[in-house]
């Protein structure tokens, strides 16, 4: 964790006095907990283990032996991890408490030099404003992100930062306990220069399924809202361990490339039938989650997805045979991320798209008649 943390502070372009981290429960545990020696080692700390070895909390290293400042992370935590990893959230908060507290120069530890601020700002006592894990509220999971996106039910992008924070801005401290905190993860956003998540499995990327861009992609859009402009968001790809770090534009292009376009991918998806045009939906629809929350999607993606689903008679045909509403809800997914100016196809692409919706739906009509 502490050498993946290093490849990420390499990769940026300087030192980060702020780094989001998003933290699942499923990654930790199957890493034995990498991501959180990731947030650990960016702070300045290290687990402590009481006599008979078990993990009993956090403690800082010497700011001599970490050779650079401590770095503020904020940490938004799943509701899974939240609820399978209970030590360790209280962990991560004593780190953020001990650094806070600290006496060292505001230039070494960047976390004392927030949390003074924040706590004259808000009139709070150090605790509070030293406050970095943020979580769902006990009992409630996600952000909605996910759900306004595949719903379209947004109008603004801006109401997705507001999904975002209405559902993670639930504080937990030292004690494990969670109190809402709007104002602070409102100050600790503004203050964000990056944000980060781990891939850790090959088999689902973050255009597999929705839950990427509803933590990550969710967490980007509040710190956008925040600060007025675009931070840089990464991917630390853990699938073969060598934590390599990748731009979240560069890990969409490599999926687009490697699964949605990829005959060899999307041929061994069509052979399940049905639910291969559901998956190859699914992938439209997260990389348009993906545009709405980081506006990072090129828009070649939309084009070539268009072109190799869509516009090919061929594939627009065996979609319609196999799964025509999910066919129908892909084509009408380009035709929304246009609407939503993600990307600008030509009239003649435009016109095709429009054509191959009405075909597809066409076809979901022909089903339901027979069915009634
Ligand atoms: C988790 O393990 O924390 C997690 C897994 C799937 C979706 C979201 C979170
Ligand atoms: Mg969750």
């Amino acid at each position: 964790g502490a050498k993946q943390a290093q490849v990420l502070l390499d990769t940026h372009e300087s030192m980060p006095r702020t780094v989001a981290l998003v933290l699942w429960g499923s990654d930790n545990i199957k890493s034995d907990g990498v991501p959180i020696a990731q947030a650990l080692a960016l702070i300045g700390a290290k687990p402590r283990f009481d006599s008979f070895g078990r993990l009993a909390g956090a403690d800082l290293v010497s700011l001599e032996e970490l050779g650079r400042p401590r770095i503020d992370v904020i940490m938004t935590l799943s509701g899974i991890f939240r609820d399978l990893l209970p030590l360790q959230t209280k962990l991560l908060a004593e780190a953020s408490l001990k650094a806070a507290q600290a006496d060292e120069p505001a230039g070494m530890n960047f976390i004392r030099a927030h949390a003074l601020t924040y706590a004259k700002e808000m009139n709070v006592d150090i605790e509070t404003a030293a406050l970095r894990v943020f979580s769902n509220a006990e009992g409630a999971y996600g952000s909605n992100v996910n759900q306004l996106v595949d719903s379209s039910a947004f109008e603004e992008e801006d109401e997705l930062a507001d999904a975002y924070e209405a559902r993670k801005s639930f504080a937990y401290g030292v004690t494990g306990k969670a109190t809402r905190n709007p104002e602070l993860l409102q100050k600790a956003l503004k203050d964000v220069d990056l944000a980060y998540q781990n891939l850790e499995s090959a088999e689902l990327g973050i255009t597999t399924v929705d839950h990427y861009f509803d933590t990550l992609g969710g967490i980007s859009r509040a710190v956008k809202r925040a600060k007025g402009k675009d931070v840089a968001i990464y991917i630390s790809d853990q699938t073969r361990g060598a934590g390599k770090i990748r731009t979240l534009a560069d890990q969409v292009a490599l999926e687009t490339r490697s699964r949605s376009l990829n005959p060899k991918f999307y041929e061994a998806l069509l052979s399940h039938g049905s639910e291969g045009v559901r998956q190859l939906e699914a992938q439209v629809t997260n990389t348009l989650g993906w545009s709405a929350t980081t506006g990072q999607v090129k828009p070649w993606v939309y084009q070539r997805l268009s072109e190799t689903f869509v516009l090919d008679d061929n594939m627009r045909q065996r979609m319609a045979e196999l799964n025509p509403t999910a066919g129908l809800r892909m084509a009408n997914r380009l035709l929304e991320a246009h609407e939503r100016d993600y990307w600008q196809p030509d009239e003649e692409t435009l016109d095709a798209l429009r054509r191959g919706a009405d075909e597809l739906e066409d076809q979901c009509e022909g089903i339901t008649i027979a069915a009634e």
